[in-house]
């Protein structure tokens, strides 16, 4: 007989993306307790140096694991592609998932035959997607498309018009004339689009969203591990950024679908540089 573990999850992001992440665990595991960091005062990420990237992921998760957090959560596809290694060196026998192998796991279930994966400069630049996606089934077709324009639209609200459509156009136009069977949204912000993607794309393409991919995979990696929390308890979020401003609750509200109650700015250990 297992003992409940009531101690929270941990999730982190570059920024507030990543609460599309939060909001599918919300939904997926309402009884757990989630602590999020996001790392506002030096987003984005995806147009940082792998090593930048590397060293930025370690003092989030370092973050979380002093708060005693049973398991982490890498919400960020640009740190999932590039610092699963790193993070797994530096917390030995600790849990992390990634919304990267998440997302390969969501795609592979589609079955597909040819594949469209978009994400941001770093993502796209590690090809962690196509080469996970080619360990487990070579003939797959892959092909990676950076989308980097679509973050600041997400943040500004620009993710259903004339605007919209005109950017797919420029990032997509291959994709439309030779449609996948599945198109995933590597990038916490691309859950944003999925409608919009989907019918640029005709209808004639499953997309496979990332946040809710992970959602699926912590569900079931907490259930084959025992670590999950008492079932008829309501779960509490907590929500850390290191860097508030006045607009960053609304900002949130884009990923989240609600204003979160409370916010609080923290200061990550100081990592020398
Ligand atoms: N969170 C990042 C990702 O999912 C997008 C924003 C950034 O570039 O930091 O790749």
């Amino acid at each position: 007989m297992h003992k409940d573990d009531n101690r929270p999850i941990g999730v982190f992001d570059s920024g507030l993306g990543g609460l599309t992440v939060v909001s599918a665990l919300n939904r997926a595991l309402p009884e757990e307790d989630i602590l999020y960091l996001g790392d506002t005062a030096r987003v984005p990420y995806g147009d940082k140096s792998v090593d930048s990237i590397r060293r930025f992921a370690r003092k989030d998760a370092e973050f979380l694991f002093e708060r005693g957090v049973k398991i982490l959560v890498v919400a960020c596809n640009t740190v999932s592609a590039v610092a699963m290694d790193e993070l797994r060196k530096h917390n030995p026998g600790a849990h992390i998932l990634g919304v990267l192998e998440a997302g390969i796991h969501a795609v592979l279930a589609t079955n597909p035959a040819h594949v469209a994966v978009i994400g941001t400069r770093a993502t796209i630049g590690s090809d962690a997607y196509r080469r996970g996606i080619h360990a487990k089934n070579p003939s797959i077709v892959v092909e990676s498309i950076a989308c980097p324009l679509l973050v600041p639209m997400a943040e500004e609200g620009i993710t259903d018009s004339t605007i919209t459509r005109s950017i797919l156009d420029i990032y997509l136009h291959n994709v439309k004339r030779n449609p996948p069977d599945t198109l995933l949204l590597g990038c916490t912000h691309y859950p944003l689009f999925k409608a919009e993607i989907s019918s640029y794309l005709d209808g004639r393409t499953a997309i496979v969203d990332s946040a809710s991919a992970c959602a699926e995979h912590v569900l079931g990696y907490l259930e084959s591990h025992h670590l999950r929390a008492t079932k008829e308890k309501e779960g509490k979020n907590s929500f850390y950024v290191t860097d508030l401003h006045s607009t960053l609750p609304q900002l949130a509200a884009r990923f989240l679908g609600r204003i979160p109650e409370r916010i609080e700015k923290i200061a990550l250990p100081d990592d020398g540089f």
